[in-house]
């Protein structure tokens, strides 16, 4: 771990980043491509490691000494994961492969087995496709019906006609924390009182926002809390479902398999206790353990401290970025992550993307997985550079200058 100390020691932090030190078409690399997948530190590579060197073995099924170890560590990772959260209970940590696959659980689990046709379900316009089509597959199985509530030009959300859309019908209300394509931080506090008032459950997808915030989903009063651990400095293919447990209890297995039983006949099955049940085959141990390291390594650097230089970093992007003839920011909010989504006239985003990383510059250019964002705001796509707790002012200014780079060949 490294040894950071007050000011915030970006340089040191970077250190623990092995591919911040690589090169690209012989470049440095500015890595700005964060909200799509963020870089792992070392203790959490070392983590990820030393259990593949030590420890594995199937978790729940050996009584031998080495599967003992693997189960440790895979619900030491729950453990960590609870704590993280500040969950009440262990048994509301659920591990997935990521923010989707946690969606599509509770849209097929809760989902299929509450809601009724004419049934509504309550999203907003800025929702990544993850939370936007399995609730349209919800629609299409039991003919409950979708509503999206409405954002504005700056990119916030209209939280009025939000709260006119709940209705007696609506079962649930599912929103992003923070949007990957706008950077916008939505209103969560009062959309998840606006939702439990008018008698919904809440879901948030926290995927772009657990990196950057702390979260607590006691204090938060959601009923469901999504994110991925790539997105967190921990490997691919790990994420969480947190829930409440009154709520689990209600809700039937999603997937059936190993694990997730106590007993099995062709008479009939009966089912594992939580979290177990809603976890079937054998999980993503590797995967947990290195988020359980990702974990420990943001809360020693401090996630307030991480949001604060990020929040400086955007303030510097957004300045320097709108001082670029021709480029437009798609995403205005007060209140923002570090996500600047931009367009630069006469170069389509896509070209742009190949310019930039010719120079050494990683962003995403896209749809972003986000199209009604872009149909909104009118573009087919957009470039966006997007900060994490190892981004610096170096990475700013080889941006800045890339995109001078970009103008002169298609200027
Ligand atoms: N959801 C990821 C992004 O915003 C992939 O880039």
């Amino acid at each position: 771990m490294n040894d950071i100390v007050q000011p915030y020691d970006v340089e040191a932090i970077r250190r623990d980043f092995p591919v911040l030190s690589t090169t690209v078409r012989g470049k440095r690399l500015a890595f700005l491509d964060t909200a799509a997948s963020s870089q792992r530190p070392l203790p959490v590579i070392e983590a990820v490691n030393h259990y593949e060197r030590t420890s594995h073995a199937n978790v729940h099924r050996g009584v031998y000494e080495l599967s003992q170890k693997a189960t440790d560590a895979f619900e030491g990772a729950r453990e960590r994961t609870r704590r993280f959260l500040n969950a009440a209970s262990l048994r509301e940590v659920i591990f997935t492969r990521g923010t989707t696959e946690s969606i599509n659980l509770v849209a097929q689990s809760w989902g299929r087995s509450t809601l009724r046709p004419g049934d509504e379900i309550l999203i907003t316009w800025m929702e990544h496709h993850a939370n936007i089509v399995p609730w349209q597959m919800l629609c299409e199985q039991t003919g409950a019906v979708l509503r999206v509530a409405p954002i504005d030009l700056r990119g916030d959300l209209d939280l009025d006609a939000f709260r006119a859309l709940l209705t007696p019908r609506t079962r649930i209300a599912a929103f992003t924390q923070v949007s990957n394509a706008l950077g916008t931080v939505l209103p969560i506090a009062e959309m998840i009182a606006a939702a439990r008032a008018a008698g919904a459950l809440t879901l948030v997808d926290g995927a772009q926002a657990v990196a950057h915030r702390r979260v607590d989903v006691q204090a938060m009063d959601c009923d469901f809390y999504v994110f991925s651990g790539h997105k967190l400095y921990a490997p691919t293919g790990i994420g969480v479902l947190w829930a409440r447990e009154a709520v689990l209890r209600t809700m039937p297995p999603w997937q059936g398999g190993g694990d997730m039983i106590l007993s099995v006949s062709f008479n009939g099955t009966r089912y594992n206790e939580l979290p177990y049940r809603f976890e079937a085959g054998t999980p993503n141990i590797t995967g947990a353990v290195g988020l359980a390291a990702a974990m420990d390594y943001v809360d020693a650097i401090g996630l307030e401290r991480i949001n604060a230089h990020e929040q400086r970093l955007l303030e510097r992007a957004t300045t320097a970025l709108l001082a670029v003839p021709g480029l437009r920011i798609i995403g205005e909010s007060a209140h923002k992550a570090g996500v600047v989504s931009f367009t630069l006239e006469g170069v389509h985003p896509h070209d742009l993307g190949t310019i930039l990383d010719a120079e050494g510059v990683a962003v995403r250019t896209g749809h972003h997985c986000a199209m009604p964002v872009m149909d909104f705001f009118d573009v087919p796509a957009t470039a966006r550079a997007s900060f994490g707790c190892y981004s610096n002012d170096a990475d700013l200014d080889q941006l800045i200058v890339a995109l001078a780079r970009a103008q002169e060949v298609f200027g």
